[in-house]
């Protein structure tokens, strides 16, 4: 059999795809599989079962990205990777980041069971973290990975009841003793659902994105004064949580200020002491911005702080501000985009060129070595919520686009 017709078994990539799924399962068919939580080390655990009953070779690095390799027939030429992560957000859905570690598992299987040798190894990668969510920021494991995040720095971070991300590592069982840092890799693919409408828009049914948006995270801490909310009169208060509502709305309106293609969020708020009946005095909050053009989240920051400002000293509310995470955009490798969208076509899939809104670990693997991804329609353009959905043979076709991507890559000398 000619390698062109080979095609990956799209209903056991469903199957897979279900029994991770159970995993953290949530009302409304999502799931929560928060970042070194029990359920992440669950799905890891289900993941490496994966790998061994493949043979590959299982490593686990310091910040537990885990790495199944399958050796080529030239092992000391650098292999080609992918991947994506299995957490999720606190009400994330079931797609987002497991179709592209499962789909991979899939394309290891259906090479495996063909008896496929290819010229280079094959890396199939769970990186640590992807979503930030209780311990920021995003993309931690493909970052300290990559050289972009200090280890010590992200080992020190902490959830919202204190607990450092290293000693949650350790606890789940996934620090390993292999040093966090990268190897050379010859191509790297990631395939993920597209988390927007663009594809399901155009009717088409393989997004290539050109690239990933640039990212910027900040969190803001704001003092006021507590006190009685009965008998303190309007007048002269220093109510933090109204400084913070101020500021959020500057975050809001940001965009349409800026131009471009900006997007910026408010997410994430502690209100302290949070009681009906008590005048908040310690609030913090986050802002998540991007955009493709970097200067613009620069500006963006600049202009925000100014207004903060502003706001502190009028409400007598002061304000510290923290940069968490600046990323700069990525751009994907121009050929391998080419060979996606080249590959979708042949394989009688309909591409489409885009952006990428949402960040993936993609983005800093592009910091040293070629990148490309791969998208699949989000139906309803619903994603980071339970209902996230995406059609199976959409999951199919996205798989054997990754496969024959792959094993091009694979047999390039
Ligand atoms: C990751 O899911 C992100 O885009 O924030
Ligand atoms: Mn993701
Ligand atoms: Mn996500």
């Amino acid at each position: 059999m000619g390698l062109e017709s080979l095609r990956i078994n799209g209903l056991r990539l469903k199957y897979a795809m279900e029994e991770m799924s159970k995993i953290g399962a949530i009302a409304g068919g999502g799931v929560q599989r928060l970042s070194l939580s029990d359920e992440d080390k669950e799905a890891r655990d289900l993941f490496v079962h994966w790998l061994k009953e493949l043979n590959l070779d299982i490593t686990i690095d310091e910040i537990g990205n885990v790495f199944g390799k399958r050796p080529g027939r030239y092992p000391d030429l650098p292999p080609v990777m992918s991947g994506s992560h299995l957490d999720s957000q606190p009400k994330g859905g079931r797609f987002d980041g497991t179709l592209g570690v499962l789909g991979a598992l899939e394309v290891f299987r259906t090479i495996e069971e063909n008896n496929i040798e290819t010229n280079r190894t094959l890396t199939i990668v769970n990186w640590t973290n992807e979503e930030g969510t209780r311990f920021s920021p995003v993309m931690s494991g493909s970052g300290v990975w990559v050289g972009a995040l200090e280890k010590e720095w992200m080992y020190n971070r902490t959830d919202t009841e204190g607990k450092r991300f290293v000693n949650e590592l350790i606890r789940i069982g996934y620090r390993g003793n292999v040093p966090s840092r990268s190897s050379e890799i010859h191509s790297y693919f990631e395939y993920h659902i597209e988390q927007g409408p663009i594809l399901e828009k155009a009717c088409k049914t393989i997004g290539v994105p050109k690239g990933i948006v640039g990212i910027h995270c900040s969190d803001i801490y704001i003092k006021g004064e507590t006190n009685h909310v009965g008998p303190t009169p309007m007048e002269g208060r220093h109510n933090a949580l109204c400084a913070a509502a101020e500021m959020i709305l500057k975050v809001d309106e940001l965009p349409a200020k800026m131009g471009g293609n900006m997007v910026a969020t408010s997410g994430e708020i502690h209100n302290r002491p949070n009681s009906r009946n008590t005048i908040p005095d310690d609030v913090h909050f986050t802002i998540d911005m991007r955009a493709w053009e970097d200067d613009l989240i620069q500006k963006g920051f600049e202009d925000l702080k100014n207004s903060f400002e502003e706001i502190a000293q009028k409400r007598g509310c002061p304000v510290r501000i923290e940069e968490t995470l600046s990323v700069p955009h990525a751009e994907f490798d121009q050929k391998l985009v080419q060979n996606v969208f080249r590959v979708s076509e042949n394989l009688g899939y309909p591409g489409q060129h885009m952006l990428s809104g949402a960040v993936h670990d993609a983005g800093y693997i592009t910091q040293i070595a070629p990148a490309a991804m791969i998208f699949v329609p989000s139906i309803g353009g619903r994603s980071h919520v339970e209902i996230e959905d995406t059609t199976w043979t959409d999951c199919e076709a996205g798989a054997n686009v990754l496969l024959h991507c792959m094993l091009q890559s694979a047999s390039v000398l």
